[in-house]
């Protein structure tokens, strides 16, 4: 029997696990933490991202600051609004939502935020300590990744893990975090030659490609753990039908009321009846990225007070 790992039920988990911890400070004296979402444009997945964090640090009992500029905010004002929130003292962690328009290089915003909030853990400060085992702030999603394989007792020490796309926001950092619970990993991308071979040596795989349906039965060893990043909206009947084959789907019903489904980067209905555990999408990873964030920013504001 395949194992449906419940990100929707581990997040709300967690969440309750940070209000009780913020309740506990602030009844002691300590400030509330403080997250501030700088949203660029009008993206709408970025504002559905953006305001999906700001409420659930509302909803935990944090300070939850949505800052939304126009799309054709200049370099000069996005770095002020930057430099205003590193010197806010009620703001713990800061993030700045990607991808940012095109006349506004990230590196320079990632970078000009103060490694000590920034909560996404993108700064090269933090990168450098996540890979050094020293304290920092690791990203969110990759965190929940392995948060929800925690609490579900998978064992990660000698597993094989194989993390399919090598970017900053998760491949990378899911495979430091893979490697420091002492799994031995293995980083694939588009040039990996036998992907679906390499694929199928893993305990562990890890699915973030950004391509709907991309891992397929073939990919996968009879009861290996199915861990499912990947969030794409797809407006293809056609897909939509080679991923669901089952008319009865009930994302079929979503698919003709809304005119598109989120799906992940795996073929779900072809590798959970193979795999021994595996997130969904929607319910899987998605809802743990807002929940650690959290984490992160209770983290982040204990550390400014001295407090851990
Ligand atoms: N864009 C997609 N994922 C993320 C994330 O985790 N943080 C930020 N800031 N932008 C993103």
């Amino acid at each position: 029997m395949t194992m449906i790992l419940d990100g929707t039920a581990t997040a709300a988990k967690i969440r309750g696990e940070v209000a009780e911890e913020v309740t506990r400070m602030t009844a002691a004296g300590a400030r509330r933490p403080g997250l501030a979402a700088v949203l660029v444009g009008d993206d709408p997945a970025s504002a559905v991202y953006v305001g999906s964090k700001t409420r659930a640090c509302e909803e935990a009992g944090l300070l939850g600051r949505s800052v939304i500029l126009p799309g054709d905010t200049d370099y000069a004002t996005l770095a002020r609004v930057v430099d205003e929130l590193n010197a806010d003292d009620e703001i713990d962690g800061i993030l700045v939502q990607l991808p940012l328009p095109k006349h506004l290089p990230e590196k320079d915003f990632v970078h000009r935020i103060r490694p000590d909030k920034d909560v996404d853990g993108f700064h090269p400060e933090n990168v450098g300590r996540l890979w050094l085992d020293e304290p920092g702030f690791a990203p969110a999603t990759p965190s929940g990744v392995i948060e929800i394989l925690k609490r579900y007792q998978i064992a990660l020490a000698g597993a094989r893990a194989v993390v399919v796309g090598r970017s900053a926001i998760v491949g990378k950092p899911m495979a430091a975090l893979l490697v420091r619970e002492n799994a031995t990993v293995t980083i694939c991308h588009s040039r990996t030659r036998d992907l679906p071979a390499v694929c199928r040596e893993a305990d562990i795989l890890v699915a973030a490609i950004g391509r709907p349906g991309f891992v397929t039965a073939e990919h996968v060893k009879s009861g290996a753990t199915v861990i499912d990043v990947g969030i794409n909206r797809v407006t293809d009947a056609e897909l939509v039908t080679k991923l669901y084959p089952d008319p009865a789907s009930p994302r079929h019903k979503t698919f003709a009321d809304k005119g598109s489904i989120l799906v992940g980067d795996v073929d779900y209905s072809a590798v959970a009846p193979i795999a021994g555990a595996i997130t969904p999408v929607p319910g899987g990873v998605g809802p743990l990225t807002v929940a650690m964030l959290l984490v992160n920013t209770l983290a982040a504001a204990k550390r400014r007070q001295g407090l851990a």
